[in-house]
């Protein structure tokens, strides 16, 4: 391990930590976690369980971990997640039961019949579900099942595109909470999404897809609003109204995925854009803290060393709130100071 690194594990070991600033005990705060890194190092390991008291699998729960075959099923590293979260007293999050990005490729080319599609489907959110009842907080049973763009279709806006829709039709949405809440009927089931923070055209879809199923009285808790923003879109203030309608209809939510990229300068941020950032993130807690229904905050990763980013928009990064080496940065610094606000 670096000394830099240690220093800064080190240097944490001594300070408030963010789950310890907290003082509202109904939202957590958490985080992504990168299952290679908590197996191998030491120092990301003690990092994620000192500041989070949840955390979620950003890649081991999804279907292409975890799904091997119509009935074959590989649970190693989401029982090593569940045993990490009960060891460290961290609530977990199941990302995600059914989205277009995690199909299998020996289902997406299996050239399956749809009623057997459903039938293994049925089966796989039954056994995985069931494996980990009463140790979710919260499933993301569906993930962005909304298109972004105005589709051709007369579909309610949904992704057309996705195996799901084209295998199973639009009711697989409804079919998985069905099936998701029978296999746990005490877990929290999510709808996921990102850009559907504020009020428009993503976000009005999102709301009439959930506002359809509690009108069918499908067993849907909450709305993930994943929270993924570049440095200067400040939408924290414009989520008030969107959120407010989704608590009138009697649904909690979080911010699931929270990461604000910056544009970098000769491949690092500068100490305003952290500043900028720092505030940013601070504001969107603050909405999480003060508008009713928000039972979690979590960011997409632990460190700038561990984000989807700069593989997703090269030239951008330092998103998170600890840097590359696991130091903590202006936004740790903020996102602490509103924790501490009850
Ligand atoms: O582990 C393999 C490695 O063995 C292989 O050498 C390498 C190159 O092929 O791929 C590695 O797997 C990659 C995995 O991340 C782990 O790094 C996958 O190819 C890559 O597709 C996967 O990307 C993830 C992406 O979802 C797709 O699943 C990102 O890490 C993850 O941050 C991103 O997370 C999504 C949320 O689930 C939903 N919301 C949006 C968010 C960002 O896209």
């Amino acid at each position: 391990m670096s000394s830099s690194i240690l220093s800064a594990v080190e240097n944490r070991s001594t300070e408030l930590s963010l789950r310890n600033a907290k003082k509202r005990r109904d939202i957590v705060i958490g985080t992504a976690v990168d299952m290679t890194a908590l197996r191998y190092q030491s120092n990301y390991r003690q990092i994620v369980a000192r500041e989070f008291d949840a955390c979620v699998a950003e890649n081991a729960f999804k279907q292409y971990e975890v799904w091997m075959g119509p009935e074959t099923y590989d649970f190693t590293e989401t029982d090593r997640l569940v045993e990490f979260a009960q060891d460290n007293n961290m609530a977990l999050r199941g990302h995600t039961l059914i989205w277009h990005q995690g199909v299998p490729q020996w289902l997406l080319k299996g050239r399956f019949a749809p009623e057997a599609v459903k039938q293994v489907l049925q089966q796989y959110i039954h056994t995985f579900v069931s494996r980990y009842r009463s140790q979710i907080c919260a499933w993301d049973v569906v993930n962005e099942a909304i298109a972004d763009d105005m589709d051709p279709q007369d579909t309610p806006g949904l992704r057309t595109d996705s195996f799901w829709y084209q295998t199973l039709g639009p009711d697989y949405i409804a079919l998985a909470f069905q099936w998701a809440h029978a296999a746990d009927p005490q877990a929290k089931l999510y709808y996921n999404d990102y850009e559907a923070e504020v009020i428009g055209r993503k976000s009005d879809l999102v709301y009439a897809l959930v506002k359809r199923l509690r009108e069918q009285s499908i067993p849907i808790h909450g709305v993930g609003l994943q929270g993924h923003m570049e440095l200067g879109w400040n939408r924290a203030q414009a989520m008030r109204p969107n959120v407010r309608r989704l608590v009138a209809l009697g649904l909690e939510w979080q911010i699931t995925e929270a990461d604000i990229r910056i544009p970098l300068q000769d491949g690092e941020a500068t100490q305003e854009q952290l500043e900028r950032q720092a505030n940013e993130y601070a504001e969107l807690l603050e909405v999480c803290q003060g508008e009713r229904g928000c039972t979690g905050f979590l960011v997409w990763g632990a460190s700038d060393a561990h984000s989807w980013i700069p593989g997703f928009r090269p030239g951008w990064g330092a998103s998170l709130l600890l840097d590359g080496k696991l130091s903590t940065k202006p936004a740790y610094e903020a996102v602490r100071t509103v924790l501490q606000q009850d």
